[in-house]
């Protein structure tokens, strides 16, 4: 293993907190988050959401984050450090390995989605040059243009990687994590001074009960808590084991977990409006069961339709809306790009240069077979990961931060940066409640799921 020495740190909180918030902050955010809201009761899905956000995932949160620190490893040798025993040790090799295979595939399909924004970007970019028949190009789906898209994101993603965690990492969020807000912002500013947008709101924030009730509802919330949080994957852990021993990591996590609710918000204020906005200028916004769409077609027809009918300052605004996508996407796919990283700079012989290029062409070559068997894997891979995975990996993870980790071992964790915390009701609380509270209802919701 690599000596400690060797490893990176964030040189500032405000660094870590910009990469923990662009790690959290995603494609799950702007756009999962706001349909899924959409289309199961609006304020309802909301309120269910920041439950589980706050009730389960900050938790989990804080829990990976702490097990990152106090081991200073990537996923597989941070549990193997806290397993006790031969058995708990092979657990911890099983969990640890299904982390780094679950971030490598969740980002095996990230990837693809990134590179459809980067074309979407690209495509009114080059039509204001002028450049029309290649910017149709871009905007229109094929397979070598998939590729194409896929291995340009996966190369920026790449690029970050290498450059390491405080000149790729640090540097490229705390640049790119402002941009985003203010991206964000301007065009909320804008959007909700047209016509129609106000019934947008009024679907986003007005609750509907009855959907609450639906079958299935609380584990979508769950997948999309986890999803939103990054967590379970290694990526919140290996970001835990570069922040310094004297930040408090209590307070580090509710600033990241507020952020990334705040934003999950922020985007319900623009999708929604966007959406009924297409409305009012005669677009179809619902499919022919009578739902709201949803998932791609929203994103690539209803929002392209209505930039279109806005003429040229129509083509300003699709730009700055699928730059804004880029971006969260790129910010959370270096961290789960430095998961696998880590645990292959620690465990091989190869330096982080080497250690990137070898993690990142495996998993483009995920992404290739999952594009060219796009209808038979990608829904798969999704669901797979992110439904399945995700939640059950952090349940393995707060088991181990309950059961594992001996509990002086873990206050003495908690002290560094936060000295009195035994006077503090998070320390009455948070342990028990990462012991038993999380792994039953994470378990419970799932179980349920399964039905
Ligand atoms: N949190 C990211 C999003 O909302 C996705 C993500 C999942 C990032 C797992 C890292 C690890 O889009």
């Amino acid at each position: 293993m690599a000596n400690s020495s060797e490893r990176g740190l964030f040189s500032s909180r405000l660094g870590f907190l910009m990469a923990a918030t662009g790690s959290a902050v995603g494609l799950g955010n702007i756009w999962g988050f706001p349909t899924n809201a959409a289309q199961n009761g609006g304020a309802a899905f909301l309120l269910l959401y920041l439950l589980l956000a706050f009730a389960l995932a900050w938790p989990a949160l804080m829990a990976e984050l702490l097990i990152g620190r106090h081991t200073r490893a990537n996923m597989v040798d941070a549990l193997r450090t806290l397993a006790p025993g031969p058995v708990s040790r092979a657990v911890a090799s099983v969990t640890g390995f299904a982390g780094l295979a679950t971030a490598s595939l969740i980002l095996a399909f990230y990837a693809i989605i990134a590179g459809w924004m980067l074309g979407h970007l690209l495509a009114p970019i080059l039509e204001m040059l002028g450049q029309q028949s290649l910017a149709n190009w871009f905007a229109t789906d094929s397979l070598e243009l998939n590729l194409l898209l896929c291995l340009v994101f996966s190369l920026a993603n790449l690029g970050i990687i290498v450059a390491g965690v405080t000149d790729g990492i640090e540097k490229w969020s705390t640049w790119l994590m402002p941009a985003l807000v203010l991206l964000l912002v301007v065009m909320i500013v804008y959007v909700l001074n047209q016509p129609g947008a106000m019934d947008g709101v009024r679907h986003f924030l007005v609750p509907d009960l009855e959907r609450l009730a639906r079958p299935g509802l609380a584990v979508s919330a769950m997948g999309q808590a986890f999803f939103a949080l990054s967590l379970g994957v290694g990526t919140m852990l290996v970001y835990g084991s570069y922040i310094s021993n004297d930040a408090n990591i209590p307070r580090l996590s509710a600033g990241v977990a507020l952020i990334d609710t705040g934003i999950s918000i922020l985007a319900g204020l623009l999708i929604l409006p966007a959406l009924f906005i297409a409305q009012a200028q005669g677009v179809m916004i619902t499919a022919a069961d009578g739902s709201l769409i949803a998932g791609p077609d929203l994103i690539f027809q209803v929002l392209p339709q209505l930039f279109e009918s806005m003429g040229d300052g129509g083509l300003v605004l699709a730009a700055l809306f699928f730059g804004l996508l880029t971006i969260a996407a790129l910010t959370s796919a270096i961290s789960m790009l430095e998961s696998p990283v880590a645990y292959a700079i620690e465990n091989t012989r190869l330096q982080r240069r080497g250690a990137t290029w070898l993690v990142a062409s495996l998993i483009f070559a995920a992404s290739v077979v999952i594009i060219v068997h796009f209808d038979r894997l990608f829904g798969l891979v999704v669901s797979l990961t992110t439904e399945y995975s995700q939640p059950l990996l952090g349940m393995m993870l707060c088991i181990f931060a309950g059961w594992l980790w001996q509990r002086h071992h873990l206050l003495q964790e908690i002290r560094n940066g936060f000295p009195d915390v035994e006077n503090h009701l998070f320390w009455k609380i948070w342990p028990g409640y990462v012991k038993f509270v999380c792994p039953v209802l994470i378990g419970g919701v799932f179980l349920y799921s399964l039905r």
